[in-house]
Parts: structure tokens; sequence; C-alpha cells
């Protein structure tokens, strides 16, 4: 089995992945309690924070899979992109797990494991793909035709979509994370309330968000007694039309339609059930392999290179890759 850390932001996640893809235990501990009074991740807070729990996650992980460390064969972990203090407390722990019973060791792109997602489980996607991965770091559209990488087709030129969705949740003073708020009031809402712009910026298949949080701000600013429910829901309507656009744009260019869905916006009810609707052979995963965790980062793994020990002793972790 594969055991995968991953502590690239807020949550300190540790999963066993077997070979063929499945499951055994897959532990998140979220730390949005500690920064929700911030507003947002304090990446110092964030990376105590691993610090201080990684070793319980690592030992729950293994205890629900009813597993010890003799049944891991390899260390999967994250190396980047991320918030470097975050993911340096990740990677020096993977390295000491794999070093000290001179296992292998497997340097992860966070992206490339949201991009895989969907390939683990009993209904595993098969090459090729297409895959939309939104999140609040990244917002892109890529290719799968090999597992072990992925063609990216476009990407957000501004703000990501959990980004506009945090910030547009802070205009509308809710809570952070914002994207679970806005997608929780949006259900008593109606999403046609407000008109917010879908900007599908330049010929190819590029995002922008961030002339939509603009908008929003002027509407709570010329609107006092607007409905918030209706704000939400119309905000949200906004996101997701402009995804989905695209991801139909891509479907179309492509020609492919085995479509696949990832990050943590992925987690949004509007956002599943459209793309859900856009034929039989799409994707979408179970919320908690969306948001971030490690049964992906292992599940992605089993399709790069591990180094053997000691060549990952010098490993160092990347804020960008
Ligand atoms: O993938 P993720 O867990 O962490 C990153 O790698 O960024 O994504 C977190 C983002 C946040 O911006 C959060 O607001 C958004 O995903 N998110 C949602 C929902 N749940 C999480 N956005 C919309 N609707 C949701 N239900
Ligand atoms: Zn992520």
């Amino acid at each position: 089995m594969i055991l995968g850390i991953e502590t690239s932001c807020d949550d300190t996640c540790a999963a066993l992945v077997t070979r063929d893809g499945s499951i055994r235990a897959n532990v998140v501990a979220s730390q949005g309690l500690l920064h929700e009074r911030y507003g947002g991740v304090v990446p110092e807070i964030a990376s105590r924070q691993h610090l201080e729990v990684l070793d319980s996650v690592v030992d729950d992980t293994l205890e629900r899979a009813g597993a010890t460390l003799d049944d891991v064969d390899e260390v999967a972990v994250t190396r980047g992109p991320g918030l470097i203090g975050a993911l340096l407390v990740g990677v020096s722990a993977a390295k000491a797990l794999a070093a000290a019973r001179r296992l292998p060791l497997a340097p992860v792109d966070h992206l490339h494991g949201h991009v895989t997602a969907s390939m683990l489980g009993d209904d595993p996607i098969e090459v090729p793909y297409l895959v939309l991965v939104a999140s609040g770091g990244h917002t892109f559209l890529a290719r799968v035709d090999d597992p072990s990488e992925y063609r990216v087709l476009g990407e957000t030129l501004d703000d990501a979509a959990g980004e506009a969705f945090d910030k547009g949740a802070r205009l509308l003073g809710l809570g952070y994370p914002g994207g679970p708020e806005i997608d929780r009031l949006a259900r008593d809402g109606d999403p046609t309330a407000f008109d917010f712009p879908r900007s599908q910026p330049g010929d190819g298949l590029a995002f922008s968000f961030s002339g939509l949080k603009t908008s929003l701000l002027y509407t709570v600013r010329d609107h006092p007694d607007a409905d918030q429910a209706d704000l939400a829901a119309s905000y949200q309507r906004a996101i997701v039309d402009a995804l989905v656009a695209r991801l139909e744009q891509a479907v179309e260019r492509e020609g492919l339609d085995r479509v696949a869905l990832g990050g943590g916006v992925a987690a949004n009810r509007e956002l599943r059930e459209r793309v859900s609707a856009l034929g039989p052979r799409v994707r979408v995963p179970p919320i908690e392999l969306c948001t971030d965790n490690a049964a992906m980062i292992a599940g992605a793994a089993r399709f790069g290179r591990a180094l053997p020990y000691p060549e990952y002793l010098d490993l160092d972790a990347a804020a960008r890759l």
C-alpha cells in the first residue's frame, strides 16, 4: 500500500491506497476553525498546526485501515504547489518515515492529485479524459491521455473559482471558507435575481473571475437591501455558468466526452448537478476526493516515479512547480 501525506494548505491529510486504487483509509484534520477568525489561511499557523497533528493523523489512518507501517511499501507526499512552510512539514515527515524504513518516496504535484482523483475507487475513469479542476488556488481545464501527466488546455487569468467564492462570501459578510457558505445560502435564493457577468476571455479555454467579484461589490453597494440568498444564488450561477461553458467548449474542441471534476469547488452542489447532466461518461467524485485529501496524492503516485532510498534525502518542497 502507498501511504500518502498532504499538507499543502490548511488541511492535514494522510491516506492509505492500494496499487489498484482502492482507498483503505482517508483522514483529513481540517484547520478551518483555526483560520476562520482571520478570514483566510494564516500560513504560519497552518505550518505549526500540521506539525502538531500530522503524527496522529498518520496513526489514525493506519488504525482505520487495520494496518501498520509494515504494510506500507511506498510513501507519497505533496511536494507543491502550496504554502512553503506547510509543504515542508509534510515533506520532512514523509522523508523521515520513508528513510527510517528504507522505503521509496514519491514526490507528487498537488494538481496531479486533483486531476487523477477520479481514477480512484471502484469505478475509475479511464484515459483519455478531460478534467476541470477548480480549487481555492487554481482553476484549469486539462486533458489526460496518459495518467502520469496532464496537458493544461486553459486556465484562469486572474482569480481561481474558489477564490471568487471566498471573496464573494466576504463581500456578503459570510464566513470563511466562503464556497460552502454561498452554496448553502444559494439554495434559498433566486439565481436570476441579479445579472452578473460570465466572462470568457480570449478565444481559447481561459477563465476570468475578477470582473465578477467587482460586479458583486457594486451590486452590494447599490442594493443595500438586496436579499442575501438571491445575491448568493445569482453569484454562484455566474461562476458555475462560466465553468460549465468552458467545459462544454473543451468537450467539443477535443472530441472527448469522458469528463472528470476535481478541486474544492467540485464540492459545489450546483456545479456537480450541471456537470453530471453533461452526459453518461462524466465522473463527479465524492466530495471528500474533491476537496484537499491525501488519497488523491497516494493515487497519483501510482502513475509517477518513486525515488529509491536515499535519493530523496535532499528532496525539497516547492511553493510553485
Ligand atoms: O481543493 P481545495 O480544498 O484547496 C485548494 O487546493 O485550494 O479547495 C478549496 C476551495 C475554497 O476556495 C472553498 O471555498 C472552495 O474550495 N469550496 C467550495 C465548496 N466547498 C469548498 N466552493 C463552492 N462550493 C462548495 N460547496
Ligand atoms: Zn487542492
